[in-house]
């Protein structure tokens, strides 16, 4: 038997990204993310994770033009909209309105490597319009229609608040958006895998992806870890509020890691954006008790924080809904779980692990009045 929860199992090859848990690095296609993070936008990891390589110019100049042009979504999710903003958590929502974004895709069923590829362009380019329009339709306001001049992230701002970000704030959610785009056989990404390799359709493997992500221990602990900074309120009261927790032998959100035995390095680009941020506001409260809580957990436990822990922070200082949290990092993710199924498609092999039997054996039948 293996290790439960495929502890150190290999379950998949690929030139995607890249962990060393030991020593806290992490790589996309062979580029160290201390590299990438302070450099790369979003878009030139969207075509280094699908192409392999980082984009020339021109490539990057036909890759925004093709995102920019997927941008809007079909009629027959916009009149889904109004009934998932009323009815459905925003990732429920998600999950949802990206399966039914099959029926209406313009590459139908054609699985070509080709059709694939814009179908994933497609995913991609619309993960932030459905977000934004739910969260503006749950706030009876209009929907606000993509603006071809902006990038990705800061096209995700605008169509949230209706008004133009500054510099400041979309590079820094072009960041978190570049941290966040992949990370090797984490849950949803082999989620999405175990669906591809069936040769089930890429909107299906990524609605999969997404239900993966949903769950607390996963994408949800961003989500988590802003309760607990709201909850808390003031640093003072940090250090006896995880204690209690700890005591209670609850799990602190956002610390812990199946891979890394040190920090994550996201945390510290995510560390170091939730302070630069609080200083732009002039209120560094959510960094500063986040920076306690820190403190506490590793002189208790000895865990470092993962990549959910700041980013809680960064995402609210941009005043994004905490319920959205989860959804962003979707959007990021999307990138990696899309280069991810055309991966597996391009080799495939149904994945199809063992199981050990733990149960009875050599029962015999009894009808239903002898049974006791
Ligand atoms: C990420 C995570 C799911 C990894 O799980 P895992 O590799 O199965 O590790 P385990 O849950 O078995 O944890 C090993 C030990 O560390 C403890 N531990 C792990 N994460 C912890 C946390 N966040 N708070 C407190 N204790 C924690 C466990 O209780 C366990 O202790 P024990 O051996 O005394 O029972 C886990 O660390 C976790 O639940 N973290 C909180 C949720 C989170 O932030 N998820 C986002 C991940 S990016």
């Amino acid at each position: 038997m293996t290790g439960k929860g495929l502890e150190d199992v290999i379950a998949a090859q690929t030139s995607i990204s890249d962990i060393d848990g030991k020593m806290g690095r992490l790589f996309y296609v062979g580029y160290d993310i201390h590299d990438l993070a302070p450099h790369a936008t979003f878009e030139e990891i969207i075509h280094l994770l699908h192409d392999l390589r980082l984009p020339t110019e021109t490539e990057l100049d036909n890759l925004n033009e093709q995102l920019i042009a997927e941008r809007e979504i079909s009629p027959f999710i916009e009149d889904l909209m109004p009934t998932m903003a009323s009815q459905t958590s925003p990732m429920s929502m998600l999950r949802t309105t990206v399966s039914a974004m099959s029926a209406y895709d313009p590459d139908g069923w054609d699985q070509s490597e080709r059709a694939n590829y814009r179908k994933a362009m497609r995913l991609i380019a619309r993960f932030t319009t459905v977000v934004a329009a739910y969260d503006r339709l749950r706030n009876e306001l209009e929907p606000v229609r993509p603006n071809p001049k902006l990038s990705h992230a800061a096209n995700f701002l605008y169509m949230l608040k209706g008004i133009e970000p500054n510099d400041e704030d979309a590079r820094t959610l072009d960041m978190c958006l570049v941290l966040h785009a992949d990370h090797t056989m984490n849950a949803s990404t082999f989620t999405a895998r175990v669906v591809a390799s069936t040769l089930a359709d890429i909107h299906s493997a990524t609605t999969a992806a997404i239900a993966s992500l949903k769950g607390p221990l996963h994408g949800g602990a961003n989500e988590a870890v802003m309760k607990m900074l709201l909850e808390i309120k003031d640093v003072s009261r940090a250090e006896e509020y995880i204690k209690q927790k700890l005591a209670q032998r609850e799990k602190i959100m956002g610390f812990g890691h199946r891979v890394y035995k040190t920090e994550d390095p996201r945390a510290t680009h995510l560390r170091r954006l939730s302070q630069q941020l609080g200083e732009q506001m002039g209120d560094t409260r959510w960094y500063e008790i986040s920076k306690k809580i820190e403190e506490v957990v590793m002189a208790e436990k000895g865990l470092y924080p993962n990549v959910d822990f700041y980013a809680a922070s960064v995402y609210y200082c941009l005043g994004i809904p905490v319920d959205l949290f989860t959804p962003v990092f979707a959007a990021s993710r999307v990138a990696g779980w899309t280069a991810h199924v055309r991966e597996q498609y391009a080799d495939n092999r149904i994945i199809r692990p063992e199981s050990e039997y733990i149960g009875p054996r050599g029962r015999k039948w009894q009808p239903i009045e002898e049974r006791g």
